[in-house]
Protein backbone atom coordinates (compact mmCIF):
# COMPACT_ATOMS: atom_id res chain seq x y z
CA UNK A 1 0.00 0.00 0.00
CA UNK A 2 2.70 2.50 -1.15
CA UNK A 3 0.48 5.38 -1.62
CA UNK A 4 -1.69 5.15 1.72
CA UNK A 5 -3.49 8.07 2.91
CA UNK A 6 -2.23 9.94 -0.44
CA UNK A 7 -5.11 12.09 -2.17
CA UNK A 8 -4.83 11.90 -5.92
CA UNK A 9 -6.86 14.47 -8.15
CA UNK A 10 -6.90 12.95 -11.20
CA UNK A 11 -7.75 15.18 -14.30
CA UNK A 12 -8.90 12.85 -17.45
CA UNK A 13 -8.82 14.97 -20.52
CA UNK A 14 -10.11 13.98 -23.59
CA UNK A 15 -8.30 11.55 -25.85
CA UNK A 16 -8.53 7.55 -26.87
CA UNK A 17 -6.54 6.62 -24.09
CA UNK A 18 -9.15 8.05 -21.49
CA UNK A 19 -10.21 4.77 -21.29
CA UNK A 20 -7.13 3.61 -19.70
CA UNK A 21 -7.93 6.42 -17.27
CA UNK A 22 -10.32 3.47 -15.56
CA UNK A 23 -7.79 0.64 -14.74
CA UNK A 24 -5.20 4.16 -13.56
CA UNK A 25 -8.02 4.81 -10.96
CA UNK A 26 -8.37 1.21 -9.70
CA UNK A 27 -4.66 0.48 -9.71
CA UNK A 28 -4.13 3.78 -7.68
CA UNK A 29 -7.04 2.95 -5.13
CA UNK A 30 -5.12 -0.66 -5.15
CA UNK A 31 -1.93 1.20 -3.62
CA UNK A 32 -3.92 2.75 -1.38
CA UNK A 33 -4.24 6.30 -3.08
CA UNK A 34 -7.83 8.01 -2.32
CA UNK A 35 -8.59 9.51 -5.95
CA UNK A 36 -10.93 12.28 -6.99
CA UNK A 37 -11.55 12.87 -10.86
CA UNK A 38 -12.11 15.77 -12.87
CA UNK A 39 -13.53 14.61 -16.30
CA UNK A 40 -13.11 17.56 -19.15
CA UNK A 41 -16.03 17.86 -21.25
CA UNK A 42 -14.56 15.71 -24.31
CA UNK A 43 -13.36 13.25 -21.95
CA UNK A 44 -16.68 12.45 -20.74
CA UNK A 45 -17.07 11.50 -25.05
CA UNK A 46 -14.78 8.74 -24.52
CA UNK A 47 -15.46 7.55 -20.57
CA UNK A 48 -18.52 7.98 -18.63
CA UNK A 49 -18.92 9.81 -15.51
CA UNK A 50 -20.53 7.02 -14.09
CA UNK A 51 -18.31 4.59 -14.24
CA UNK A 52 -15.34 6.74 -13.77
CA UNK A 53 -17.35 7.29 -10.56
CA UNK A 54 -17.93 3.85 -9.80
CA UNK A 55 -14.45 3.08 -9.96
CA UNK A 56 -12.91 5.98 -7.70
CA UNK A 57 -16.27 5.81 -5.44
CA UNK A 58 -16.31 9.36 -5.13
CA UNK A 59 -18.68 11.66 -7.24
CA UNK A 60 -17.24 13.35 -10.23
CA UNK A 61 -16.57 16.87 -10.94
CA UNK A 62 -17.05 18.45 -14.66
CA UNK A 63 -18.11 21.93 -14.35
CA UNK A 64 -16.94 25.14 -12.97
CA UNK A 65 -20.21 26.61 -13.10
CA UNK A 66 -21.82 23.70 -11.22
CA UNK A 67 -23.93 25.17 -8.26
CA UNK A 68 -23.54 22.52 -6.44
CA UNK A 69 -19.72 21.61 -7.26
CA UNK A 70 -19.11 25.43 -5.57
CA UNK A 71 -21.40 25.17 -2.86
CA UNK A 72 -20.08 21.39 -2.05
CA UNK A 73 -16.31 21.89 -3.09
CA UNK A 74 -15.02 24.93 -4.85
CA UNK A 75 -12.37 24.69 -7.57
CA UNK A 76 -9.64 26.12 -5.31
CA UNK A 77 -10.40 23.60 -2.71
CA UNK A 78 -10.30 20.61 -4.98
CA UNK A 79 -6.79 21.64 -6.11
CA UNK A 80 -5.73 22.25 -2.71
CA UNK A 81 -6.78 19.38 -1.34
CA UNK A 82 -5.00 17.06 -3.16
CA UNK A 83 -1.29 15.94 -2.67
CA UNK A 84 -1.07 15.32 -6.26
CA UNK A 85 -2.67 16.38 -9.29
CA UNK A 86 -2.14 13.90 -12.48
CA UNK A 87 -3.37 14.75 -15.87
CA UNK A 88 -4.11 11.42 -17.68
CA UNK A 89 -4.39 11.14 -20.45
CA UNK A 90 -2.81 14.89 -21.21
CA UNK A 91 -3.85 16.21 -24.71
CA UNK A 92 -1.88 18.72 -26.57
CA UNK A 93 -4.56 21.05 -25.99
CA UNK A 94 -4.41 21.23 -21.59
CA UNK A 95 -0.59 21.10 -22.37
CA UNK A 96 -0.81 24.26 -24.71
CA UNK A 97 -3.53 25.92 -21.58
CA UNK A 98 -1.33 24.71 -18.95
CA UNK A 99 1.60 26.19 -20.38
CA UNK A 100 -0.24 29.67 -21.56
CA UNK A 101 -1.74 30.03 -17.82
CA UNK A 102 -5.15 29.63 -19.31
CA UNK A 103 -8.03 28.97 -16.87
CA UNK A 104 -11.21 28.53 -18.66
CA UNK A 105 -12.96 25.37 -17.03
CA UNK A 106 -12.68 22.97 -14.23
CA UNK A 107 -10.08 21.02 -15.07
CA UNK A 108 -7.50 23.86 -16.19
CA UNK A 109 -8.83 26.15 -13.34
CA UNK A 110 -7.41 23.51 -10.85
CA UNK A 111 -3.98 23.78 -12.30
CA UNK A 112 -3.38 27.30 -12.02
CA UNK A 113 -5.11 27.12 -8.70
CA UNK A 114 -3.20 24.21 -6.86
CA UNK A 115 -0.56 24.62 -4.86
CA UNK A 116 0.78 20.97 -4.85
CA UNK A 117 2.83 19.24 -7.54
CA UNK A 118 1.48 18.42 -11.32
CA UNK A 119 2.58 15.04 -13.28
CA UNK A 120 1.41 14.65 -16.65
CA UNK A 121 1.12 11.67 -19.11
CA UNK A 122 0.90 12.96 -22.57
CA UNK A 123 -1.32 11.09 -25.03
CA UNK A 124 -1.51 12.43 -28.29
CA UNK A 125 -0.83 11.97 -32.56
CA UNK A 126 3.17 11.89 -33.10
CA UNK A 127 3.10 15.12 -35.12
CA UNK A 128 1.27 16.91 -32.68
CA UNK A 129 3.58 15.58 -30.04
CA UNK A 130 6.59 16.84 -32.28
CA UNK A 131 5.15 19.88 -33.70
CA UNK A 132 7.04 22.87 -31.85
CA UNK A 133 4.40 24.18 -30.42
CA UNK A 134 4.00 21.23 -28.25
CA UNK A 135 7.66 20.76 -27.41
CA UNK A 136 8.17 24.91 -26.26
CA UNK A 137 4.56 24.06 -24.22
CA UNK A 138 6.54 21.27 -22.69
CA UNK A 139 9.84 22.19 -22.48
CA UNK A 140 8.43 25.45 -20.33
CA UNK A 141 6.22 23.01 -17.94
CA UNK A 142 8.96 20.91 -17.28
CA UNK A 143 11.32 23.78 -16.23
CA UNK A 144 8.29 24.89 -13.77
CA UNK A 145 8.78 21.86 -12.33
CA UNK A 146 5.55 19.69 -14.29
CA UNK A 147 6.38 16.31 -14.16
CA UNK A 148 6.62 14.26 -16.87
CA UNK A 149 5.68 10.24 -17.29
CA UNK A 150 6.00 9.16 -20.96
CA UNK A 151 4.85 9.53 -23.74
CA UNK A 152 6.33 6.66 -25.40
CA UNK A 153 6.73 4.94 -29.01
CA UNK A 154 3.92 2.67 -30.20
CA UNK A 155 0.96 2.06 -32.45
CA UNK A 156 -1.70 4.90 -32.15
CA UNK A 157 -5.22 4.62 -32.76
CA UNK A 158 -4.98 6.63 -35.86
CA UNK A 159 -2.89 4.00 -36.87
CA UNK A 160 -0.10 6.15 -36.97
CA UNK A 161 3.36 4.89 -35.45
CA UNK A 162 5.75 7.23 -33.07
CA UNK A 163 5.99 9.08 -29.99
CA UNK A 164 2.89 10.27 -28.26
CA UNK A 165 1.27 6.69 -26.95
CA UNK A 166 0.57 7.23 -23.24
CA UNK A 167 2.48 5.28 -21.14
CA UNK A 168 1.26 1.81 -19.76
CA UNK A 169 -0.93 2.44 -16.88
CA UNK A 170 1.33 0.56 -14.39
CA UNK A 171 4.14 2.89 -15.21
CA UNK A 172 2.34 5.54 -14.92
CA UNK A 173 1.63 4.41 -10.94
CA UNK A 174 5.29 3.37 -10.71
CA UNK A 175 5.85 7.17 -11.53
CA UNK A 176 3.57 8.34 -8.65
CA UNK A 177 4.86 5.76 -6.23
CA UNK A 178 8.22 7.21 -6.47
CA UNK A 179 6.53 10.39 -6.63
CA UNK A 180 5.86 9.82 -3.19
CA UNK A 181 8.80 7.97 -1.71
CA UNK A 182 10.17 10.64 -1.04
CA UNK A 183 12.89 10.42 -3.70
CA UNK A 184 14.74 7.39 -3.81
CA UNK A 185 17.60 9.86 -3.85
CA UNK A 186 17.28 11.75 -1.15
CA UNK A 187 20.69 12.17 0.59
CA UNK A 188 22.79 11.48 -2.81
CA UNK A 189 24.94 14.47 -4.40
CA UNK A 190 25.29 13.90 -7.94
CA UNK A 191 27.10 16.08 -10.32
CA UNK A 192 26.24 16.96 -13.96
CA UNK A 193 27.63 18.57 -16.63
CA UNK A 194 25.43 19.01 -19.93
CA UNK A 195 26.35 21.00 -22.99
CA UNK A 196 29.05 22.11 -25.01
CA UNK A 197 32.22 24.19 -24.09
CA UNK A 198 33.45 27.09 -26.03
CA UNK A 199 36.89 27.39 -26.12
CA UNK A 200 38.10 31.56 -27.12
CA UNK A 201 39.99 31.86 -30.40
CA UNK A 202 39.86 35.37 -29.79
CA UNK A 203 37.54 37.59 -27.67
CA UNK A 204 34.66 37.58 -30.15
CA UNK A 205 35.18 33.93 -31.83
CA UNK A 206 35.68 30.52 -30.63
CA UNK A 207 35.26 26.63 -31.16
CA UNK A 208 31.82 25.07 -30.17
CA UNK A 209 29.99 21.73 -30.44
CA UNK A 210 26.57 21.23 -31.81
CA UNK A 211 25.30 19.78 -27.98
CA UNK A 212 22.39 21.67 -27.09
CA UNK A 213 22.53 20.38 -23.61
CA UNK A 214 18.95 18.76 -23.66
CA UNK A 215 20.30 15.13 -22.28
CA UNK A 216 21.85 16.62 -19.57
CA UNK A 217 20.00 18.85 -18.61
CA UNK A 218 17.16 16.22 -18.59
CA UNK A 219 19.12 14.12 -16.47
CA UNK A 220 19.92 16.69 -13.97
CA UNK A 221 15.84 17.31 -13.61
CA UNK A 222 15.54 13.83 -13.70
CA UNK A 223 18.11 12.69 -10.53
CA UNK A 224 16.23 16.06 -9.18
CA UNK A 225 12.89 14.71 -9.02
CA UNK A 226 14.05 11.54 -7.26
CA UNK A 227 15.38 14.41 -4.57
CA UNK A 228 19.32 14.15 -5.25
CA UNK A 229 21.34 16.77 -4.35
CA UNK A 230 22.25 18.11 -8.21
CA UNK A 231 25.06 20.02 -9.09
CA UNK A 232 24.69 21.10 -13.15
CA UNK A 233 27.72 22.52 -13.93
CA UNK A 234 26.55 23.25 -17.80
CA UNK A 235 28.25 25.07 -20.40
CA UNK A 236 26.73 27.69 -22.33
CA UNK A 237 22.76 26.39 -23.66
CA UNK A 238 19.89 28.33 -24.74
CA UNK A 239 17.70 25.73 -22.34
CA UNK A 240 16.15 26.86 -18.91
CA UNK A 241 17.00 25.95 -15.84
CA UNK A 242 16.14 22.97 -14.90
CA UNK A 243 13.70 23.10 -11.44
CA UNK A 244 15.55 21.91 -8.08
CA UNK A 245 19.19 21.76 -9.11
CA UNK A 246 21.99 23.81 -8.22
CA UNK A 247 23.36 25.22 -11.90
CA UNK A 248 27.37 26.83 -12.25
CA UNK A 249 27.71 28.05 -15.51
CA UNK A 250 30.66 27.72 -17.41
CA UNK A 251 32.53 28.46 -20.89
CA UNK A 252 35.68 26.13 -21.12
CA UNK A 253 36.88 23.05 -20.34
CA UNK A 254 38.94 24.06 -18.32
CA UNK A 255 36.23 25.93 -16.36
CA UNK A 256 33.98 23.01 -16.29
CA UNK A 257 36.85 20.85 -14.70
CA UNK A 258 37.60 23.49 -12.40
CA UNK A 259 33.96 23.98 -11.33
CA UNK A 260 33.04 20.07 -11.03
CA UNK A 261 36.72 19.50 -8.96
CA UNK A 262 35.48 22.07 -6.37
CA UNK A 263 31.91 20.34 -6.10
CA UNK A 264 33.52 17.39 -4.86
CA UNK A 265 33.12 15.13 -2.99
CA UNK A 266 30.29 13.58 -4.56
CA UNK A 267 28.37 10.27 -4.67
CA UNK A 268 28.13 10.26 -8.56
CA UNK A 269 29.43 12.04 -11.30
CA UNK A 270 27.12 12.10 -14.76
CA UNK A 271 29.48 13.78 -17.46
CA UNK A 272 26.94 14.25 -20.37
CA UNK A 273 28.70 17.59 -21.22
CA UNK A 274 30.37 17.34 -25.24
CA UNK A 275 33.81 18.80 -24.49
CA UNK A 276 36.25 20.41 -26.73
CA UNK A 277 39.12 17.57 -26.86
CA UNK A 278 41.34 20.61 -27.80
CA UNK A 279 41.70 24.30 -27.02
CA UNK A 280 43.60 27.11 -29.17
CA UNK A 281 46.90 27.15 -27.19
CA UNK A 282 47.25 31.11 -26.89
CA UNK A 283 43.92 32.98 -27.56
CA UNK A 284 44.36 36.08 -28.72
CA UNK A 285 43.76 38.96 -26.35
CA UNK A 286 42.81 41.35 -29.11
CA UNK A 287 40.37 40.57 -32.39
CA UNK A 288 42.05 38.79 -35.01
CA UNK A 289 42.54 41.23 -38.20
CA UNK A 290 42.63 40.64 -41.78
CA UNK A 291 45.73 41.85 -42.56
CA UNK A 292 46.83 40.81 -46.12
CA UNK A 293 49.02 38.07 -44.35
CA UNK A 294 46.44 34.93 -45.05
CA UNK A 295 44.71 33.20 -42.33
CA UNK A 296 45.97 32.68 -39.17
CA UNK A 297 47.82 29.71 -38.31
CA UNK A 298 45.52 27.99 -35.19
CA UNK A 299 47.62 26.53 -32.87
CA UNK A 300 45.67 23.50 -31.01
CA UNK A 301 45.99 22.35 -27.62
CA UNK A 302 44.84 19.31 -25.66
CA UNK A 303 42.09 19.88 -23.21
CA UNK A 304 42.18 18.14 -20.19
CA UNK A 305 39.53 15.05 -19.58
CA UNK A 306 36.88 16.17 -17.17
CA UNK A 307 35.46 12.28 -17.22
CA UNK A 308 38.62 10.52 -16.91
CA UNK A 309 40.26 12.92 -13.93
CA UNK A 310 36.87 12.24 -11.90
CA UNK A 311 37.62 8.62 -12.66
CA UNK A 312 41.02 8.37 -11.35
CA UNK A 313 41.11 6.29 -7.76
CA UNK A 314 41.42 8.76 -4.88
CA UNK A 315 39.46 9.25 -2.09
CA UNK A 316 37.48 12.10 -4.14
CA UNK A 317 36.44 9.48 -6.50
CA UNK A 318 32.61 9.58 -6.68
CA UNK A 319 31.31 6.18 -5.96
CA UNK A 320 29.60 6.21 -9.49
CA UNK A 321 30.98 7.99 -12.35
CA UNK A 322 28.98 7.42 -15.84
CA UNK A 323 30.39 8.99 -18.95
CA UNK A 324 28.45 9.47 -22.56
CA UNK A 325 30.26 8.43 -25.78
CA UNK A 326 29.45 10.55 -29.30
CA UNK A 327 30.25 8.17 -31.64
CA UNK A 328 29.71 8.17 -35.33
CA UNK A 329 30.28 5.35 -36.29
CA UNK A 330 31.46 1.41 -34.74
CA UNK A 331 29.57 2.74 -31.71
CA UNK A 332 29.35 -0.11 -29.30
CA UNK A 333 33.45 -1.14 -30.17
CA UNK A 334 34.38 1.95 -29.53
CA UNK A 335 32.33 2.97 -26.25
CA UNK A 336 34.05 -0.56 -25.11
CA UNK A 337 37.40 0.72 -25.40
CA UNK A 338 36.57 4.41 -24.19
CA UNK A 339 35.23 3.35 -20.74
CA UNK A 340 38.35 1.30 -20.33
CA UNK A 341 40.60 4.62 -21.38
CA UNK A 342 38.76 6.51 -19.04
CA UNK A 343 38.38 4.09 -16.20
CA UNK A 344 34.89 5.53 -15.73
CA UNK A 345 32.00 2.58 -14.23
CA UNK A 346 29.30 2.97 -17.07
CA UNK A 347 29.34 4.59 -20.39
CA UNK A 348 25.75 5.71 -22.19
CA UNK A 349 27.34 5.66 -26.04
CA UNK A 350 24.98 7.39 -28.64
CA UNK A 351 25.50 7.45 -32.44
CA UNK A 352 25.87 11.33 -33.18
CA UNK A 353 25.57 11.35 -37.33
CA UNK A 354 23.58 13.72 -38.50
CA UNK A 355 21.16 11.55 -39.73
CA UNK A 356 20.36 10.53 -36.34
CA UNK A 357 19.64 14.32 -35.19
CA UNK A 358 20.73 13.39 -31.28
CA UNK A 359 22.53 16.34 -31.14
CA UNK A 360 20.11 18.99 -30.46
CA UNK A 361 17.15 16.46 -30.66
CA UNK A 362 14.42 15.46 -28.87
CA UNK A 363 15.21 11.45 -29.10
CA UNK A 364 18.00 9.23 -28.22
CA UNK A 365 19.19 5.98 -28.80
CA UNK A 366 21.71 4.16 -26.02
CA UNK A 367 23.81 1.08 -25.69
CA UNK A 368 24.60 1.56 -21.83
CA UNK A 369 27.86 -0.74 -21.54
CA UNK A 370 29.19 -1.38 -18.26
CA UNK A 371 31.93 -3.62 -16.81
CA UNK A 372 29.67 -6.38 -17.68
CA UNK A 373 26.47 -5.56 -19.26
CA UNK A 374 26.01 -4.22 -23.06
CA UNK A 375 22.40 -3.02 -22.93
CA UNK A 376 20.75 -2.02 -25.77
CA UNK A 377 18.04 0.64 -25.29
CA UNK A 378 15.29 1.45 -27.80
CA UNK A 379 14.90 5.11 -29.27
CA UNK A 380 13.37 6.98 -26.29
CA UNK A 381 13.03 10.72 -25.56
CA UNK A 382 16.13 12.23 -23.79
CA UNK A 383 13.86 12.86 -20.88
CA UNK A 384 13.15 8.80 -21.10
CA UNK A 385 16.85 8.27 -20.87
CA UNK A 386 17.38 10.27 -17.87
CA UNK A 387 14.12 8.82 -16.04
CA UNK A 388 15.64 5.13 -17.29
CA UNK A 389 19.48 6.15 -16.32
CA UNK A 390 17.64 7.80 -13.15
CA UNK A 391 16.33 4.35 -11.91
CA UNK A 392 19.31 2.40 -12.63
CA UNK A 393 21.58 4.80 -10.39
CA UNK A 394 18.93 4.25 -7.80
CA UNK A 395 19.58 0.51 -7.85
CA UNK A 396 23.37 0.89 -7.75
CA UNK A 397 22.66 3.10 -4.31
CA UNK A 398 19.81 0.59 -3.64
CA UNK A 399 22.35 -2.23 -3.22
CA UNK A 400 26.24 -0.28 -3.07
CA UNK A 401 27.28 -1.17 0.42
O1 LIG B 1 23.30 18.16 -25.70
P1 LIG B 1 22.39 17.39 -26.66
O2 LIG B 1 22.08 18.17 -27.91
O3 LIG B 1 21.15 16.89 -25.97
O4 LIG B 1 23.20 16.10 -27.17
C1 LIG B 1 23.51 15.09 -26.24
C2 LIG B 1 24.94 14.57 -26.46
C3 LIG B 1 25.06 13.94 -27.84
C4 LIG B 1 25.96 15.70 -26.31
C5 LIG B 1 25.20 13.51 -25.32
O5 LIG B 1 24.25 12.48 -25.40
C6 LIG B 1 26.59 12.93 -25.42
O6 LIG B 1 26.90 12.03 -26.20
N1 LIG B 1 27.55 13.46 -24.59
C7 LIG B 1 28.97 13.13 -24.65
C8 LIG B 1 29.66 14.01 -25.66
C9 LIG B 1 31.15 13.74 -25.78
O7 LIG B 1 31.93 14.62 -25.54
O8 LIG B 1 31.46 12.50 -26.08
P2 LIG B 1 33.01 11.94 -26.20
O9 LIG B 1 32.83 10.57 -26.72
O10 LIG B 1 33.81 12.89 -26.99
O11 LIG B 1 33.52 11.91 -24.72
C10 LIG B 1 33.33 10.80 -23.88
C11 LIG B 1 33.09 11.28 -22.47
O12 LIG B 1 34.24 12.00 -22.02
C12 LIG B 1 31.89 12.19 -22.26
O13 LIG B 1 31.28 11.81 -21.06
C13 LIG B 1 32.51 13.57 -22.15
O14 LIG B 1 31.73 14.42 -21.29
C14 LIG B 1 33.86 13.26 -21.53
N2 LIG B 1 34.93 14.21 -21.89
C15 LIG B 1 35.36 14.33 -23.16
C16 LIG B 1 36.41 15.16 -23.45
C17 LIG B 1 37.00 15.90 -22.40
N3 LIG B 1 38.00 16.73 -22.63
N4 LIG B 1 36.56 15.76 -21.14
C18 LIG B 1 35.53 14.93 -20.88
O15 LIG B 1 35.11 14.82 -19.74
Amino acid sequence: MALRGKRVLLIITGGIAAYKSLDLIRRLREKGAAVRCVLTPSAAEFVTPLSVSALSEDRVYQDIFSLTDEAEMGHIQLSRDADLLLVAPATADILARMAAGIANDLATTALLATDKPVMVAPAMNVWMWEHDATKANCALLAARGVGFIGPVQGDMACGEYGFGRMIDVPDIVDAVVRHFSGGALAGRRILVTSGPTHEAIDPVRYIANRSSGKQGHAVAAALAGLGAETILISGPTALPDPTGVTIIRVESARDMLAACEKALPADAAICVAAVADWRIKTAATQKLKKNGGGPPVLEFAENPDILKTLSKPGNKRPRLVIGFAAETENVVENAVVKRKTKKCDWLLANDVSPATGTFGGDANTIHLITADRDEAWPTMTKQQVAERLAGQIVDFFGTDA
